[in-house]
């Protein structure tokens, strides 16, 4: 009898867990008008249901970014490397600039955990690796993929929001620098300026040498600028409705 006790409360959780994944998955979506959740969610799962859990290429969600393509994001598009919390303020209160995190595809995985497994067409939530466990993760190559796909996204004036309290604002291993900044292409992507958000006793300024290798890096045409911000500046900037976009810099 315990047995069969436990056998149900263990199918109850792990069903009940994945229904959650559906719901919120679900919800989020909705708040975008004009899209075919059912058809979004569809596309998402056969990404990487009934495949093991460290075996799920970038490409695997080529439908799914097909599905769901992002909208004309000419000098509205905001890229990051470390600097997760304050970008999100900044772009959740100015609603001039877009992350990856505030397009649709973005804002509907954003913080969750999943995977498939061999042999089964389920969703799984408990038992997924983690992002260093392996590279070719369910959920890190959605994040490789989709930000490939804000890569390409990019044109006019792009910007880029890296954190001037660290030594290495730019990591060329960083999502950023290893997927996004090399779709970057002349003409199509005029400019770069690069919001180094710096605090009282910042390390680093736009002399830094990783932004160096950053400007060096760019696909010739494209022109950088840098400028050294505040965290202060930024969220009182942000906060201020009188300010329109891009006078915070
Ligand atoms: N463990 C867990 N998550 C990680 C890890 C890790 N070791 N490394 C990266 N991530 C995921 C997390 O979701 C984390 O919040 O990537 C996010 C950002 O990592 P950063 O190192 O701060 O920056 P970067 O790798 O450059 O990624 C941010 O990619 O998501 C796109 O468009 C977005 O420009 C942005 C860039």
């Amino acid at each position: 009898l315990l047995v069969v006790i436990l056998a149900i409360v263990l199918g109850v959780t792990l069903s009940k867990t994945r229904d959650d994944f559906n719901t919120i998955f679900m919800e989020r979506c909705q708040k975008f008008k004009g899209y075919n959740c059912q058809k979004i969610w569809d596309a998402f799962q056969q990404a990487y249901v009934n495949r093991d859990r460290c075996d799920v290429p970038p490409e695997a969600y080529d439908p799914l970014i097909a599905t769901a393509p992002f909208e004309s994001l000419c000098n509205r598009i905001m890229f990051w490397s470390k600097t997760k919390e304050v970008v999100h303020d900044f772009t959740g209160k100015k609603g001039c600039f877009k992350t990856v995190e505030d397009t649709l595809l973005g804002s509907v995985l954003n913080g969750l955990k999943w995977c498939g497994k061999n042999g089964s067409s389920e969703t799984f939530t408990t038992v997924c690796p983690t992002w260093e466990e392996c590279e070719k993760s369910a959920v890190r190559s959605f994040w490789n993929r989709v930000s490939a796909a804000f890569g390409d996204a990019a044109c006019g004036n792009v910007t880029v929001m890296l954190n001037g309290s660290i030594d290495t604002p730019f990591s060329p291993a960083s999502i950023f620098g290893s997927i996004e900044v090399k779709k970057f292409k002349s003409p199509k992507v005029k400019n770069l300026n690069v919001v180094l958000v710096t605090q009282k006793n910042s390390v680093t300024n736009c002399t830094n040498e990783s932004l160096q290798n950053l400007m060096m890096g760019l696909d010739k045409g494209i022109g950088y600028r840098c400028f050294e911000v505040p965290d202060s500046h930024l969220k009182e900037c942000g906060s201020d409705p009188e300010k329109p976009c891009g006078v915070c810099w």
